[in-house]
């Protein structure tokens, strides 16, 4: 092949190197309850670093990683990268068809507070602990300080079901499952008894 991609790299600049990397996108492994990656408090992204290329193609990474396996959110340690960093999206999901639409969201560094003492209890379930369901009480509102993939700082607050998702990624870059948050473990369940016996619920 004379004009292999190989050629192509060794005699293209180092721009057109580096637009060629960030347009392709590579799925991911994802860690599975026991790797201690999932257990350690993840490291701060430097801000400077947000924007580089290497950073950039890892986001492209982590949402495509995502969407393959039908996450409404994925945490950087997940892939095993002890970074903190989050993206989170809900549309038309399999694994949650009730769930409400979330646009794509990327999360680094982030800070979250209660906005109230009001918790919820709803099911969740995570990709580095497959096939299994559980209620997990969650904050009902939350405040959120963050950067976002452009290094600007973000501040919002989300409620319900996006509150519950930032609550459960931004534990993952703690170290927590949603395991460690269920009050008891009486409503574990797998994923085939789910839906049979609660997913109307
Ligand atoms: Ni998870």
């Amino acid at each position: 092949m004379p004009h292999g991609l190989r050629g192509f790299i060794e005699s293209a600049s180092l721009v057109l190197v580096e637009e060629l990397e960030r347009r392709t996108m590579a799925i991911l492994k994802i860690a599975q309850m026991g790797n201690p990656v999932l257990r350690r408090p993840a490291d701060r992204v430097p801000v400077k670093s947000i924007t580089s290329p290497v950073l950039q193609h890892f986001v492209d990474d982590m949402i495509a990683t995502m969407r393959e396996y039908s996450g409404v959110g994925l945490a950087a340690p997940q892939v095993h990268e002890s970074l903190q960093l989050v993206v989170i999206e809900s549309i038309e999901n399999p694994r949650y068809p009730q769930a409400p639409a979330i646009p794509l969201t990327v999360l680094i560094n982030p800070a979250v507070e209660p906005l109230t003492d009001e918790m919820d209890e709803d099911w969740e379930g995570c990709l580095s602990i497959p096939e299994i369901r559980g209620k997990v009480p969650r904050y009902r509102e939350i405040r959120v300080r963050a950067h976002d993939r452009e290094g600007k700082p973000i501040d919002f607050s989300a409620k319900n079901f996006f509150a519950r998702v930032i609550q459960h990624e931004s534990d993952h870059l703690q170290g927590i499952l949603f395991l460690d948050r269920m009050q008891k473990l009486g409503t574990l369940t797998y994923l085939a008894e789910y839906h049979r016996y609660w997913a109307k619920e």
